[in-house]
């Protein structure tokens, strides 16, 4: 393990101004996303959309410190021959790879689940690396429904494997993304949402220790603390960064390089305006960058307005780079709402 180079690349992902693309949906999840557009999900269709993406010049080189790639995406080419791989490193954008094989049903824990994936990942690891990526993502998934879901039982098992996959990134020289994301469906509040988010990042930091994985060569991706989907009661902007920046400061330890949201299901402005708001307010109260990997928040307007047709292709690079742009702002605490709308 080259610690030196593993937190130049974590530094480099959590670079000022700059986020994450996470475009590494599996072919179940981009299959739902390509369906809400009426376009069938063949494997050119998905290579067309991505490469449309990558080729975004302005947002990949000004706002993208790096891409989460799916294993068909990092291994396919552009129409013209380029690999996908190479557009993403001319953008000086740095590709990574999500290596988990999904949350699947926690035996004796009914309505949990536990990710899997970690039989053969050195293999996979050393392949990737030859393939390009520098960073990699494994998603553990943990619900809040009632008093007793999620059980410590779920936790202790995800951050568990969470541990045992950022050893192995570490080990073939990946930075490992640990993503231990508390869903935001469901009724509760945003106290239930604290609390279920701070035992869980606290068992996963015990985990990483035990484990031996440097934290200055890690990049945690949270959820952010925020109250459910269906509660009556939603949280402020204001209440969601004072709790948030709270949560991650009495449980991230100083030595990680950066914090990276998912949006989880937020709307695109609410992801942008909630990150603006804890990097505009409480910067030099946190020790970490504070940034952005999303995917739905970041795709959901091009997806939208490309909708499979090439005609569509420079709306739909004009949408990304506005959300780009808007989330990169955020990044530095300089996004207003006045910017959403201006040209
Ligand atoms: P969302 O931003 O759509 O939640 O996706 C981010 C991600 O990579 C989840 O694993």
């Amino acid at each position: 393990m080259d610690l030196t180079a593993l937190n130049k690349i974590a530094n480099a992902m959590v670079a000022p101004g700059k986020g994450i693309l996470a475009a590494d949906e599996s072919s179940g999840t981009i299959k739902k996303r390509f369906d809400s557009i009426n376009v069938e999900s063949t494997e050119d269709m998905r290579r067309d959309y991505r490469e449309m993406l990558f080729r975004t010049s302005e947002a990949m080189r000004d706002y993208v410190s790096g891409v989460i790639l799916f294993d068909e995406t990092i291994r396919q080419s552009a129409k013209d021959g380029t690999p996908l791989v190479k557009l993403i490193e001319e953008a000086g954008s740095i590709p990574g790879i999500k290596v988990d094989k999904g949350a699947k049903d926690l035996a004796g824990a009914p309505g949990e689940k536990v990710t899997e994936g970690l039989d053969g990942l050195r293999e996979r690891l050393k392949e990737y690396y030859d393939l390009g990526a520098r960073f990699a993502k494994w998603r553990a998934v943990i619900d809040i429904a009632g008093d007793d879901i999620p059980s410590g039982y779920c936790i202790s098992t995800n951050v568990h494997a969470l541990a045992r996959y950022a050893a192995l990134c570490q080990e073939a020289n990946i930075v490992p993304i640990v993503e231990p994301e508390v869903l935001m469906d469901g009724d509760h509040d945003i106290d239930r949402c604290y609390d279920v988010t701070e035992f869980t990042l606290k068992s996963l930091f015990d985990e990483l220790y035990a484990q031996d994985v440097a934290l200055e060569g890690t990049i945690l991706k949270p959820n952010m603390v925020i109250a459910g989907k269906k509660c009556p009661d939603q949280a402020s902007v204001a209440q969601v960064a004072e709790m948030t920046v709270k949560c991650f400061r009495a449980c991230v330890p100083a030595a990680l390089p950066g914090i990276v949201f998912l949006s989880g299901g937020q709307s695109d402005e609410e992801a942008t305006a909630h990150l603006n708001a804890m990097n505009a307010g409480y910067k030099d109260k946190m020790p970490w960058a504070l940034s952005f990997s999303y995917g739905r928040a970041l795709q959901a307007a091009p997806l939208k307005a490309w909708g499979g047709k090439p005609e569509n292709v420079p709306a739909a690079q004009a949408a990304f780079a506005h959300r780009a742009k808007m989330n990169g702002l955020a990044q530095l605490g300089e996004w207003s709402d006045g910017l959403e709308n201006a040209a």
